[in-house]
């Protein structure tokens, strides 16, 4: 079992290495985050503390064991993935206006918007610093995974453009902003164990797809989950404005019977608590959740059939699980 995660994992020895590992990941997070102001320290130390997943690090651990999981790169990588992805959480809470996260308040609500968006940056500048010390290929990559991120998210707060297919304007979103540093984690991971440069490609494609699959998740758990659940206030996507993939299956097949939701979602934003309840009331008895939820599976199966790919073995199993996770999770 790999705790933060919740997921099982069935080869023993697999398990225990990526734990071991894991912990140091955590030590190294904590160290990063050190900051000689003490409420850019505070600040640094507010989501690490919080807890987490630690998917990214975990799914970096797994594809290190297609090489040499022992080698002193993978920790530091998976710190600089963890240390991204977190640094996305401050910035992204700003955007979507959230107050919780990971079971807690945000740092725009703990503190302000300023404070949030510079602990962001604070934190990839952590990141940089060590993955520096990886060499510039890292540094590329991380480069041009933070482009993709930013890419992602500002076209997500655009919208689509007129005449752009809604459905393929999330998916774009979704792998820009998500699978990108998702497929990120793989890459170092199999990388930095020296697996050969196929292997690094297969993994790379296999975690873009399960990327796909990890938000396809999020957004409808942002429908369907409590706080106690997610550690995040339900229906933040639907208040804020932002069409998941839900809401576009709702709008796609709504019926005479849907008009009330469909009024509820020509609304540019529902920050009238009593509108947005009604909305979430409606859209979680919705079956246009049923359709996206098998489009997650398509995108686990996806994911599926380029893990069969890899060489069989304890490391390709862990991936095979992972493919049921993306779509089962509940948190
Ligand atoms: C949240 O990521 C943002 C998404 C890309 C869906 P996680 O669900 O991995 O968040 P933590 O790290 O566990 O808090
Ligand atoms: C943002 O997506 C993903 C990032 C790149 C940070 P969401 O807005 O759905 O993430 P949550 O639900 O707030 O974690
Ligand atoms: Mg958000
Ligand atoms: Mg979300």
């Amino acid at each position: 079992m790999i705790a933060a995660v919740g997921m099982e994992l069935t080869d023993a020895t697999l398990a225990a290495s990526v734990e071991a590992s894991l912990a140091l990941v955590e030590d190294g997070l904590r160290a990063a985050a050190h900051a000689q102001h003490d409420v850019l320290h505070d600040a640094s130390l507010h989501l690490i503390d919080a807890g987490g997943k630690r998917f990214r690090p975990m799914l970096l651990l797994l594809a290190a064991q297609f090489g040499d999981a022992s080698d002193e790169r993978l920790v530091p990588a998976a710190i600089a993935v963890e240390l991204t992805h977190q640094a996305t959480l401050y910035h992204d809470d700003v955007m979507d206006e959230a107050d919780t996260r990971r079971g807690g308040q945000s740092a725009n609500s703990r503190w302000d918007n300023a404070i949030a968006i510079l602990t962001g940056d604070f934190l990839f500048a952590r990141a940089s610093l060590i993955l520096a010390d990886l060499g510039p290929a890292a540094i590329k990559i991380q480069a041009e995974t933070f482009a993709r991120l930013v890419t992602g998210q500002i076209a997500e707060t655009v919208g689509p453009r007129p005449g752009t297919d809604p459905v393929d304007h999330y998916l774009f979103v979704v792998t820009e902003k998500s699978a990108s540093l998702i497929a990120t984690a793989g890459q170092f991971g199999a990388m930095f164990s020296g697996a050969p440069a196929d292997v690094v490609a297969r993994i790379t494609a296999a975690c873009s797809a399960l990327g796909v699959a990890f938000q396809l998740s999020d957004d409808i758990l942002d429908v369907t989950s409590e706080s106690a659940q997610s550690g995040k206030t339900p229906g933040t996507d639907l208040r804020e404005g932002v069409r998941t993939l839900p809401m576009l299956h709702a709008l796609r097949i709504a019926g005479p019977a849907d008009a009330r939701l469909m009024e509820l979602l020509g609304m540019n934003e529902l920050a009238d608590p009593a509108l947005h309840a009604e909305a979430l009331a409606l859209l979680r008895q919705h079956p246009a959740l049923e359709l996206a939820r098998a489009d997650t599976r398509q995108w686990a199966e996806a994911a599926r059939t380029e893990i069969l790919g890899l060489p069989a073995g304890p490391a390709r199993a862990a991936f095979e699980a992972l493919c049921e996770y993306v779509v089962e999770r509940t948190g």
